[in-house]
């Protein structure tokens, strides 16, 4: 039987180098989609999927992530006695149970699979998930969630997916499918390459940032050997596990993802996560309608 998923690693170690001047304090996982930071998207779909110990692999300059999931009673009493409990709400939906967190540092930059490796020793004979907070995906049912169902039917390790436009191969993990069903969400994987050269990718299918990945994973980490951009890659470990006794799913979730990593992709799940916001959206809606129709007769 397939263990149940309670456990997610969270990279979070980054530098954020794409969002300066902004992370030169802030880390970039506290930056806000509309009002809730970036990491608290990521945290509401583990927590959907069942996580019930959360590891953040950390860095140098991420104390405001940690001050982050601090409750704050003075806060809460503050807003409690002047009535407001919309907001209330909302903040004890933050709050997390004593214990629930635990945070690792990751000492030098040396990778994604190096980042996950730093936090083995917190993990026990038993499947995990890795959540790269950065691919926020906006879906009826959380990805994390759809996956964790999925890996009760295949074992093993699995990586979600989507298919992204030819040019853009060269910045993902890209998978290389066997034969089989082709409307099935799950699929074997036979191959798997981090960052293949332009023109060299073996197919469109990107792996995203939601992983459940099996100990033998953690165990091919263990040797840190370097891949594509002298970095150990997470890509790499997982590969190894294609010819193992599980061996390795993809699964095209149900959702719109949106790289939050760059600039582009924040911005626009800004304006998609504010569109969905009844108290947003109609003025929002106005205001995009307005702006393009000035653009439009600008051009
Ligand atoms: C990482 C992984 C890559 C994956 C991507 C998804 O790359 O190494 O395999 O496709 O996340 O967002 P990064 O974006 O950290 O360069």
């Amino acid at each position: 039987m397939t263990r149940r998923v309670t456990k997610a690693i969270f990279p979070v170690a980054g530098m954020g180098t794409r969002f300066l001047p902004a992370t030169k304090s802030v880390p970039k996982e506290i930056m806000t989609l509309v009002d809730r930071p970036l990491i608290q998207y990521a945290i509401d779909e583990a927590r959907a999927a069942g996580i019930e110990d959360f590891i953040f692999v950390t860095s140098k300059g991420k104390s405001a992530l940690e001050d982050y999931f601090d409750t704050s009673p003075e806060l809460e009493a503050t807003l409690e006695r002047k009535g407001k409990d919309d907001l209330l709400g909302a903040l004890r939906a933050t709050n997390m149970e004593s214990g629930a967190i635990s945070y690792m540092r990751q000492n030098e930059a040396l990778g994604l699979g190096h980042a996950v490796w730093c936090a083995r020793k917190l993990l026990g004979d038993e499947p995990f998930a890795v959540i790269l907070p950065d691919d926020v995906i906006a879906a009826d049912t959380p990805c994390l969630e759809q996956m964790v169902d999925a890996h009760e039917g295949t074992g093993g390790s699995m990586v979600a997916a989507m298919e992204v436009p030819e040019a853009a191969t060269s910045s993902y993990g890209i998978l290389d499918l066997a034969e089989g069903d082709p409307d099935a969400r799950a699929r074997k994987v036979r191959g798997m390459v981090e960052k293949p050269a332009p023109g060299t990718a073996p197919s469109r299918l990107a792996v995203i940032g939601r992983y459940i990945l099996t100990p033998a994973v953690m165990r091919h980490l263990d040797e840190k050997k370097a891949g594509a951009g002298g970095e150990i890659q997470l890509t790499d470990a997982i590969a190894r596990e294609i010819d193992g006794p599980e061996g390795v799913h993809s699964f095209r979730f149900e959702g719109q993802r949106f790289d939050c990593g760059s600039k582009a992709g924040f911005l626009q799940a800004t304006v998609a996560f504010g569109l969905q916001r009844p108290d947003l959206r109609d003025e929002l809606r106005g205001f995009l309608h307005d702006v393009i129709a000035m653009e439009e007769a600008a051009e």
